[in-house]
């Protein structure tokens, strides 16, 4: 496609403005995210719950073996994708996300995406490595005017890129605080990405690139997101139906059934809204009768469960879904699943939407 935007993102440039989500928990491991910087995008691991299922991991070392994993899982994705550009996502709202922010950076990621919060102090923890990119994710103006002025302030240092993400369309955790926020057309791409765009270039004099996320399926997708200044788009729930998805293939087929009630958004133990299929486990907790594993690891810097005893263990029903078990899962989606209707490849999905 001739038309493509340049996505630069500090000192490294895809060959195609296109990058795949961080999808967590393993959703998007080495497999996916190598497969995806193989074809020109930027891959994206994320680094959420890594350790759950490493050979190590004896219920107690969660943390030590996180950094494992994550060096284990560059270091894969790498070996698929020796030039391609390769990206972590780490949530903010990590209890060990300094610890992780440090282990990418250690084993030679490219760019560091996070959201989930507001990563103020992000900067300080990738300044020993000034080659990694690192990249916000937000829904607002408001949320990007105060990284950029506590970045300035303290750090010196400005975005390489800000990631728009609309809560109206997007997986997993949302970034609205409020239910309500969820529909509210105020977080739409069309609404925020124009009015972002012109903060960077009129306010902060910068040229960082935005990327659009949320509800991207197909190039007309691509094509209005440009068209409203985004330099690249990213694409989570999409990249599921692949081959080289890490997720089960009992995560895939639940991605294959599902229709338009299916999709619902439901309070996560972190507090934010965050999109799901419906399944035995989710109508459960709907209806107040939540059924959750003992907390895995004290993961989260807030969470309900660990705090009040209400909700679940997120970590625990997250791994269940990546795992693969449909009645005690939660299988986060964006609102394109009911798009999915085959097993496709990373690459056939780059030949349509960059071929
Ligand atoms: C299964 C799943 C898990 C996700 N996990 C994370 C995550 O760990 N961290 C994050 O920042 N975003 C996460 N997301 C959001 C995606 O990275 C992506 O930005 C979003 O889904 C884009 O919208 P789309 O799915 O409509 O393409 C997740 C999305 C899905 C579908």
């Amino acid at each position: 496609m001739a038309n493509l935007p340049m996505l630069k993102i500090g000192g490294h440039t895809p060959k195609y403005p296109i990058v795949q989500g961080g999808m967590g928990v393993k959703i998007s491991g080495a497999g996916l995210a190598g497969a995806v910087a193989a074809n020109g995008g930027i891959g994206t691991i994320a680094s959420v719950g890594l350790a759950c299922d490493h050979p190590l991991f004896d219920g107690m070392n969660y943390f030590d073996i996180n950094e494992i994993a994550m060096s284990e899982a560059v270091t894969a994705a790498r070996a698929a994708a020796p030039d391609g550009v390769l990206a972590v996502n780490c949530m903010t709202a990590l209890t060990d996300y300094d610890r992780q922010v440090r282990s990418a950076c250690e084993a030679g990621v490219d760019i560091i995406v996070s959201g989930a919060g507001l990563p103020m102090k992000l900067p300080e923890y990738t300044k020993d490595f000034p080659s990694v990119a690192i990249v916000p994710i937000v829904s607002s103006v408001k949320a990007a005017d105060l990284i950029i002025r506590k970045w300035g302030k303290q750090y010196g240092r400005l975005p390489d890129a800000i990631v728009v993400e609309t809560p109206l369309y997007a997986g997993g955790h949302l970034g609205a605080t409020r239910m309500e926020h969820v529909t509210d057309s105020a977080f739409s791409l069309e609404a925020v990405v124009p009015e972002l765009v012109k903060y960077l270039s009129d306010t902060v004099h910068a040229d960082i690139p935005v990327i659009a996320a949320g509800g991207i399926w197909d190039r007309d997708d691509m094509q209005r997101a440009f068209g409203l200044g985004a330099k690249g788009v990213q694409i989570g729930t999409r990249f599921v139906c692949t081959e080289e998805c890490d997720a089960s293939p009992r995560f895939k087929q639940a991605y294959l059934d599902a229709s338009e009630d299916d999709v619902l958004v439901i309070m996560s133990p972190v507090g934010i809204p965050g999109r799901a299929l419906r399944n035995p486990f989710v109508e459960k907790y709907t209806e107040g009768l939540a059924d959750s594993k003992p907390c895995m690891a004290a993961c989260l810097s807030h969470c309900e469960y660990l705090r009040a005893g209400s909700t679940f263990c997120i970590a625990q029903a997250l791994v269940d879904a990546y795992q693969g078990s449909w009645e005690t899962g939660l299988f986060f989606t964006g609102s394109n699943v009911v798009k999915c209707g085959k097993i496709d490849t990373v690459a056939g999905i780059f030949k349509e939407l960059a071929g």
